[in-house]
């Protein structure tokens, strides 16, 4: 936990937190699960500073020096980062999905890794990350709406998405990709014009280019899709269940 003076100090007034940090330069500030939502941390010296899950939500980090600052699991969400210093900052687990003025040049200099949630826009340095596992429990459990397909991995090319199914989608068909659907959870009905085929836990079913399918899930099933990174959830039909931009989880 936070040291109380500390979060205390910084939410009063950054100039005060500023001069202390320059007449105490050894001491390493901790932030750790601090409050910090709303903030106003304009240019605040927080370099070194453990801010280890903390709450930095629409918290205005314009210009603060976060230089090797530990941000593992913080909540970054909206918050404001124009003029950021991330050199060397750890950005594992943190979620600055929203995060605004965030620069790719800033994020390359951050340390990070497949937990870590950017901004739209923001590439994932390739330095963060050779090799990545991911866990289908956990990025199951990160979403509950139905039929909107998230990407968790990219190989040349194709990528691997999870969704959730409950319900009738629409019928549709992809002109030039096939679609692998594996279920790991649940039992989807996969209809086609000429029959139907039930795909159990465990199972798959790739269907092929230029075929009509239609995917009901009489209760919800949890599938992973692989397929060509082209690939529109509705294919040939576009409306309100068309999802052009998948989010990311991994
Ligand atoms: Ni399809």
């Amino acid at each position: 936990m936070a040291n109380p003076e500390h979060e205390d100090m910084i939410r009063r007034d950054v100039d005060t937190w500023n001069a202390w940090r320059q007449a105490d330069p050894g001491v390493r500030p901790d932030l750790s699960c601090a409050n910090l939502q709303g903030a106003d941390l304009t240019m605040a010296n927080l370099s070194g500073a453990l801010l280890t899950g903390a709450n930095l939500v629409l918290a205005n980090l314009r210009g603060a020096d976060l230089r090797a600052a530990d941000l593992g699991g913080a909540n970054l969400v909206g918050a404001r980062l124009l003029g950021v210093d991330l050199v060397g900052a750890n950005l594992s687990g943190a979620d600055l999905s929203t995060a605004e003025d965030l620069v790719q040049d800033d994020v390359n200099e951050a340390c990070g890794d497949e937990t870590t949630v950017l901004p739209e826009g923001i590439a994932r340095p390739a330095h963060w990350l050779a090799i990545k596992k991911v866990s289908l429990k956990a990025v199951f459990s990160r979403f509950v709406d139905h039929w909107q397909p998230r990407i968790v991995a990219d190989i040349h090319g194709v990528q691997v998405k999870v969704v959730k199914l409950l319900g009738e989608f629409i019928w549709h068909q992809h002109e030039d990709e096939d679609e692998l659907f594996l279920v790991v959870k649940g039992r989807l009905l996969m209809r086609f014009r000429d029959r139907e085929i039930a795909v159990e836990e465990g199972e798959f079913l790739v269907v092929p280019r230029g075929i009509e399918h239609q995917s009901v899930a009489e209760q919800e099933c949890e599938v992973v899709l692989i397929e060509p990174g082209t690939t529109l959830n509705t294919g040939n039909v576009r409306n309100e269940r068309t999802v052009t931009e998948p989010e990311r989880l991994a």
